[in-house]
């Protein structure tokens, strides 16, 4: 997908949505994160968990945010004005510019499943981690991202013009063996799931709905049936019939074996 223009800023949106920051603190938190650590965010976007780690991790720590999108990398940089402790790198999760063991902690928010070689991307993400190293990774089950209220005919068909946008449809249940076999241990994981029951305007569904609309478009949906299908979301909304469900899955992992390296702090 790219990220220049409405698309990039209404990523940005849903990022700045609470459910964005809900996702951000459970990975916050899964990390341990404490001042002076390395860490990297694979595919950081925007930038918002990357200000958030340099403010705990302070000047002696190292945060990169990782991302093939200039533009996303661009707008990162405008978040973290003066925070030292963030580098920001432009390339593909398949073949990071990375040392060896060169981070204690590694995030990953609604990355992996856009990324073809996923396989590759998990292998690299062992690699860069030191020896007992956690992984914080969250992804979406898109087979239950959804939103209700429109017409059922029209609504099925912009959901399956959305399902185009992203690779990997259900990783969540797929991460524990990809995990294990790269080299990772003490795999676990947990649902972050939540409900829009209205469409205010800093509501994750408000966006993800805009998002939807232009990318049906893009990929052959007519114009009007799109224009209508938001339409009807909108009078659903004013109707109190409205709702939106995503979830995503928070998985944690440690870096167990295979590569001889420092042990992480
Ligand atoms: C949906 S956005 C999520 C951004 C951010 N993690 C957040 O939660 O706001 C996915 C990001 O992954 C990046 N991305 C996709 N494929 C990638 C790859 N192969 N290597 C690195 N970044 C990638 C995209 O450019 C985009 O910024």
């Amino acid at each position: 997908m790219d990220f220049g223009e409405d698309i990039g800023l209404w990523q940005r949106k849903l990022s700045d949505s609470p459910e964005g920051m809900a996702r951000r603190l459970a990975v916050f938190e899964a990390l341990g994160i404490k001042t002076g650590q390395s860490i990297l965010d694979l595919g950081c976007g925007g930038g918002h968990l990357v200000r958030d780690v340099a403010l705990a991790i302070g000047d002696s720590g190292r945060v990169v945010g990782f991302d093939t999108s200039k533009d996303q990398l661009q707008s990162a940089g405008a978040l973290c004005p003066g925070l030292s402790a963030v580098h920001l790198v432009e390339g593909d999760a398949t073949d990071m510019p990375f040392d060896d063991g060169e981070f204690d902690r590694l995030a990953s928010i609604q990355t992996l499943e856009y990324i073809p070689n996923v396989d590759g991307a998990i292998r690299e993400a062992r690699r860069v981690l030191k020896l007992g190293g956690k992984a914080a990774l969250v992804s979406v089950l898109w087979d239950h991202w959804r939103f209700h209220g429109a017409e059922p005919v029209l609504n099925k068909k912009m959901h399956d013009a959305w399902r185009q946008h992203c690779p990997h449809q259900m990783l969540p249940p797929e991460l524990p063996g990809k995990l294990e076999a790269a080299g990772f241990a003490g795999v676990a994981q947990k649902p972050i799931a939540f409900m829009n029951s209205t469409m205010h305007e800093n509501a994750y569904a408000s966006w993800a709905a805009k998002l939807v609309g232009a990318y049906a478009i893009s990929n052959g949906v007519k114009d009007a049936d799109a224009v209508l299908w938001l339409a009807q979301l909108e009078k659903a909304d004013s109707e109190g019939r409205f709702c939106f469900v995503s979830v995503p899955v928070l998985t944690t992992a440690t870096a167990a074996y295979g590569h001889k390296q420092t042990v992480a702090h």
